[in-house]
C-alpha cells in the first residue's frame, strides 16, 4: 500500500504562531515517518503559504522562511501548487493543522481544506468556530446544561455596562478575557475599576474581533481532560494544573513559571470521573470530531465547572493532551496515527 500523503501545516497569522512551532517540531520529530509522505506548508506572519523543504531546526527555531528552503504555493483542489518558473504539485490525502488560534483552530482553514477537498485532522468548521468563540461557547454551554463560570459579553462599539452596573450581577474580583484569542493574551484578573479599564483595553487589542468577556473568578484550581474520536469518543487521563500565584498565564504555560503540572491529576476518583464525564458531555455538545483538550475548574466545594475547550491544544511530546494520552498508553506517535485515521473517517469537501 502507498504512503499515506500527508500535509503539516504550521506557524500561522496568529499569535501563538510560535507556539505552533514548537508544537511543530517536536511533532514531526515523533511521527512514525515510514508511514506517511510527508509536505511541510508554512503560513507565516503574514498570511502567505510556502512549501517548506528546510530543517525541523530552522522551523524550531523561526529560520524557516529562507530562499533556499521555501517557495510560495497555492492551494488547488486535494493539493498545493509552487509559485516558480516550473511550478511544481503536490497532492494530499489529509492535513494535519498544527496550528494554533485564530485562523488555525477556528474554522478558517478547516474551511479552506474543506473546499479544497482534502480530509484534515480535528474538529470541522463549524465545531472549531463555536468553540473558538468564548461567548458562544457559553451560549451552547447554557443550553447543554454545561456549568461555567457567570459571565458578561462586552462589544468594542456598543453601550456596555458600566463598571459599577457589571458589579451587580457579578461580584468583583473578574476575569476580564478577549472572546476569540489563546494562550492567555489578554486575560487578566481584575480587582477595581482602573484595572477594569486598562484590562478592557488590552483584552479587545488581543480579541481582533470586537467582544471580550467579564466572568466570574473561579475559586480552586484548573484540571484539563484530553477527548479524542468521532462518533465514538473516548478520553484520556485528566491533568491538573499548579499555580503559585496569579492565574495560567503564557510564562506559565509554555516556560512553567509559577506553574506545575500533574498527570494524572491529584483528585478523588468521583472527582475524576466528575470531569471525564464533563469533557466528553462538552465535547458532545460542542459536535466535536477528531481530538480536543477541555479545560475545567474543581471548585472549592469539589465541583467541576467548564473554562474552555481547544480544538487544537498544544501538540508537543511534554504537553498537556500528549500526556494525558500516554497516561492512558497512548505513546505520541500512535496516537498521531489514530488522530489521521479519524480525520479520514470522517467525509469532507464533495466526497
Ligand atoms: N473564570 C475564571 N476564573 C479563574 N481563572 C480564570 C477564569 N478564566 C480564565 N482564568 C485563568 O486564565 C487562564 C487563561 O484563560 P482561558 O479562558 O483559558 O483563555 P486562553 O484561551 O487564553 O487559554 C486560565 O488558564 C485560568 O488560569
Ligand atoms: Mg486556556
Amino acid at each position: 500500500m502507498e504512503n499515506l500523503r500527508l500535509a503539516v501545516i504550521f506557524g500561522g497569522q496568529s499569535s501563538e504562531y510560535s507556539v505552533s512551532l514548537h508544537s511543530t517540531a517536536s511533532f514531526l520529530r515523533a511521527i512514525h515517518k515510514d508511514k506517511y509522505e510527508m509536505t511541510m506548508i508554512g503560513i507565516d506572519q503574514g498570511g502567505n503559504f510556502y512549501l517548506y523543504e528546510g530543517s525541523i531546526d530552522d522551523l524550531e527555531h523561526d529560520h524557516w522562511k529562507n530562499e533556499k528552503d521555501c517557495t510560495p504555493c497555492a492551494w488547488i483542489h486535494g493539493g498545493i501548487i509552487t509559485v516558480e518558473n516550473n511550478p511544481r504539485t503536490f497532492q494530499f490525502d489529509c492535513a494535519f493543522p498544527v496550528l494554533h488560534g485564530k485562523n488555525g483552530e477556528d474554522g478558517c482553514i478547516q474551511g479552506l481544506l474543506e473546499l479544497m477537498n482534502i480530509h484534515y485532522v480535528g474538529c470541522d468548521v463549524m465545531s472549531s468556530s463555536i468553540s473558538m468563540d468564548k461567548e458562544i461557547m457559553h451560549i451552547l454551554c447554557d443550553e447543554a446544561n454545561i456549568p461555567c463560570a457567570d459571565y458578561l459579553c462586552l462589544r468594542e462599539n456598543d453601550e456596555n455596562p458600566s463598571f459599577e452596573e457589571i458589579q451587580k450581577s457579578i461580584p468583583l474580583p473578574w476575569i476580564i478575557k478577549p472572546c476569540n484569542a489563546g494562550s492567555s493574551y489578554g486575560v487578566h484578573f481584575v480587582e477595581n475599576e482602573e484595572e477594569f479599564n486598562e484590562a478592557v483595553k488590552d483584552a479587545f487589542f488581543y480579541d481582533g474581533r470586537g467582544k471580550i468577556l467579564v466572568e466570574k473568578v473561579i475559586k480552586g484550581f484548573e484540571i484539563g481532560c484530553a477527548v479524542m474520536g468521532n462518533g465514538t469518543i473516548k478520553t484520556g487521563s485528566c491533568d491538573e494544573i499548579e499555580i503559585t500565584g496569579g492565574f495560567f498565564d503564557f510564562e506559565g504555560k509554555y516556560e512553567m513559571k509559577n506553574a506545575a503540572i500533574y498527570c494524572p491529576a491529584r483528585i478523588e476518583q468521583a472527582t475524576f470521573d466528575e470531569a471525564q464525564d464533563l469533557a466528553k458531555r462538552v465535547y458532545k455538545a460542542m459536535n466535536c470530531t477528531g481530538l480536543a483538550r477541555v479545560d475545567m475548574f474543581v471548585q472549592e466545594d469539589k465541583s467541576v465547572v467548564l473554562n474552555e475547550l481547544n480544538t487544537i491544544p498544544g501538540l508537543t511530546a511534554t504537553s498537556r493532551y500528549p500526556s494525558m494520552m500516554k497516561a492512558v498508553g497512548l505513546e505520541f506517535p500512535d496516537l498521531i496515527d489514530q488522530l489521521i485515521e479519524l480525520a479520514m473517517e470522517r467525509k469532507v469537501g464533495v466526497c
